[in-house]
């Protein structure tokens, strides 16, 4: 076993060293002065930060790579003081002057489709405010993928999107600075028709791509998760468990009634009833006697700590029989 591996190691070397000893690798990291874009003799950082990207990949002894985005530099090829290229990037500028450039390439991937109407676009948010072209300065990264996103994307969203940013740094939170998902998997930064730019068609489609199990049918579903889950969940962080909007039971007593649940039984804990005079005053909306003597009021049932889904675990649905599935109990 341990053998094998050992021979296996080797053989990966070998390629490697005949890979690295190949004119191909050899022309890439050292161009002989012939290839190397003219541009390069003065612009070494911009050259080297692009080289071997997705972007520099074509380029050729004129940089018509690097003209394609900074316009004809043929003037400023003969005066470079004199005469500087139109390049579109420069700061102030329109976003959607800097986005036409790139849109002539990547007007037909089907990421970009929706771009124009996208909440980005409409903001003046650009493709380079999100992608680094040439690296960061002093850091010429020359790794796959530096042209898709800034090293962390959470990072680089968070950046102009503090409250979310801020949710996902709370106690439960979608394991998004974990790095298990990322904003992109439930947004389309590049514009959806659907509203907040989902991937999905509706915020329940999205949660279903990764929560299945979650997607039913059920013989018993409940209303509340089939109309959204956001009516229960916080998509990004919550301070309560489970990312849960609210803590249990006011979370289910948003919407359901404690009246079928009376909370007799509670009734002599003095913490859990409402204060003397409150069941006759109109504002106090959880003790108010709408109906005296019709029901027993003078218990604020709305704040008993019962743990609604100790009995309704099924909370998002049921295929047990009878009043088992019917009540959503476990
Ligand atoms: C002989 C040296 C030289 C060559 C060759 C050269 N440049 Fe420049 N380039 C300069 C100088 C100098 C500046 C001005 C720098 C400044 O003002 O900070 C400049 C500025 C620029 C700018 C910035 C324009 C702006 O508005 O700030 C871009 C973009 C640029 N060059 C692209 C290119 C491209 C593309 C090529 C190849 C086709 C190229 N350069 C070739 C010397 C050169
Ligand atoms: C895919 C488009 C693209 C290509 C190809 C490209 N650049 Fe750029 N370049 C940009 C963008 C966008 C900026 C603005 C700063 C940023 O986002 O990094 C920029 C910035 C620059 C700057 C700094 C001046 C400024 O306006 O900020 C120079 C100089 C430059 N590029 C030269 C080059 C050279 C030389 C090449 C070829 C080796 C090249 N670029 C290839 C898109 C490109
Ligand atoms: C708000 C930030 C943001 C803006 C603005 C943005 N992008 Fe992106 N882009 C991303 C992220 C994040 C990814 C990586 C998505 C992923 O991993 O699925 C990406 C990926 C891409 C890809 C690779 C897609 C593929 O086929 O794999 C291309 C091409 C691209 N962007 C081009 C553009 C262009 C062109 C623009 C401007 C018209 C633009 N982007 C504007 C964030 C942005
Ligand atoms: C001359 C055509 C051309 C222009 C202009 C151009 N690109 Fe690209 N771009 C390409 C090609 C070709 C690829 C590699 C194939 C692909 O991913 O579609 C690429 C790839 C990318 C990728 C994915 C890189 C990766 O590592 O996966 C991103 C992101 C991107 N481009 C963004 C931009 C942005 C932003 C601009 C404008 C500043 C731009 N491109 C301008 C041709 C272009
Ligand atoms: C340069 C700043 C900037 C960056 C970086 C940025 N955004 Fe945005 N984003 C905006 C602006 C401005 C809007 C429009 C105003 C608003 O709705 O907040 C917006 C809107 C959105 C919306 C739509 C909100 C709605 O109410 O419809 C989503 C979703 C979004 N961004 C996600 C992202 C993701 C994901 C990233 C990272 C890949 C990102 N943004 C990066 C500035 C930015
Ligand atoms: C699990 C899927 C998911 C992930 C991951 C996710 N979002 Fe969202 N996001 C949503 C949903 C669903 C909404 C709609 C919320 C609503 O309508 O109350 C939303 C709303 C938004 C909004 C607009 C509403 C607002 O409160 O301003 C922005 C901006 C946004 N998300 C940005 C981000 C950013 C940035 C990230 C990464 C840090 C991210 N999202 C990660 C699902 C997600
Ligand atoms: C890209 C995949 C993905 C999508 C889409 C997604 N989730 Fe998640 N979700 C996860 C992962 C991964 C976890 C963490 C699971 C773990 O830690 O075991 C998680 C955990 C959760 C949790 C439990 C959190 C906790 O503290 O234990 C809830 C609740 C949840 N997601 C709700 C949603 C809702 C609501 C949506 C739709 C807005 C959604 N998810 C969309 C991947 C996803
Ligand atoms: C009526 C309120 C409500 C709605 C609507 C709702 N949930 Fe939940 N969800 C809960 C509660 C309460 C818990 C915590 C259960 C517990 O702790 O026993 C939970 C827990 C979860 C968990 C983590 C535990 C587990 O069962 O895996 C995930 C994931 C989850 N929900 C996803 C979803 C998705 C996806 C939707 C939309 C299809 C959704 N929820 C709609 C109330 C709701
Ligand atoms: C957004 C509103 C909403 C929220 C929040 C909500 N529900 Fe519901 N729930 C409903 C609706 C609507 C029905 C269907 C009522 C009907 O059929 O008469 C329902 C049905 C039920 C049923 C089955 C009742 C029956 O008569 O079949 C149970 C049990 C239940 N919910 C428990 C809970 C619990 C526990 C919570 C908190 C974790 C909760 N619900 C949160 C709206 C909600
Ligand atoms: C001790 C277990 C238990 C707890 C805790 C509990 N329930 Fe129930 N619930 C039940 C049982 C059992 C039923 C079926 C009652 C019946 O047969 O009348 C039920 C029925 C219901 C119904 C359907 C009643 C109707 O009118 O059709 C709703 C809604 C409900 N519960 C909501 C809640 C909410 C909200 C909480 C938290 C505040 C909660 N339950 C806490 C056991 C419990």
């Amino acid at each position: 076993m341990r053998f094998k591996s050992i021979l296996a190691a080797t053989g990966v070397l070998a390629i490697l060293a005949a890979f690295l000893a190949s004119p191909a690798f050899a022309q890439q990291a050292n161009p002989p002065s012939g290839t190397k874009p003219v541009c390069a003799n003065c612009h070494e950082q911009q050259h080297t930060s692009i080289m071997l990207t997705a972007h520099g990949a074509k380029n050729d002894a004129n940089g018509s790579m690097c003209q394609t985005c900074h316009g004809d530099a043929s003037a400023h090829l003969k005066d470079p003081m004199a005469s500087k290229p139109p390049s579109p990037f420069k700061k102030g500028l329109p976003a959607a002057q800097k986005d036409a450039v790139c849109l002539t390439c990547h007007a037909g991937n089907r990421h970009l489709v929706f771009w124009e109407s996208g909440k980005h676009a409409k903001n003046e948010v650009s493709c380079s405010n999100c992608h680094n072209m040439h690296g960061k300065p002093g850091n010429v990264a020359v790794a796959p993928f530096t042209t898709s996103f800034r090293p962390n994307e959470s990072e680089l969203c968070g950046t102009c999107h503090q409250p979310i940013r801020a949710a996902t740094l709370k106690p439960s939170h979608h394991p998004i600075i974990e790095g298990k998902i990322k904003c992109s998997d439930c947004h389309n930064p590049h514009g959806a028709l659907t509203p907040v730019m989902l991937r999905a068609e509706t915020v329940n489609q999205q949660c279903y791509s990764c929560h299945a199990d979650k997607r039913g049918p059920y013989v018993f579903s409940h209303p509340a998760v089939d109309q959204s889950c956001l009516s229960c969940h916080n998509p990004h962080g919550s301070v309560y468990a489970k990312l849960l909007n609210e803590k249990l039971p006011n979370l289910c007593q948003d919407c359901h009634d404690v009246a079928r649940h009376p909370g007799t039984v509670y009734g002599g804990a003095a913490g859990f009833t409402c204060p003397p005079g409150a069941t006759t005053d109109p504002t106090n909306a959880a003790c108010f006697n709408k109906a005296p003597g019709a029901f027993n009021t003078a218990v604020n049932t709305r704040f008993i700590a019962r743990a609604c889904t100790n009995c309704h675990n099924a909370i998002h649905g049921s295929n047990a029989p009878g009043n088992r599935g019917q009540f959503l109990l476990r």
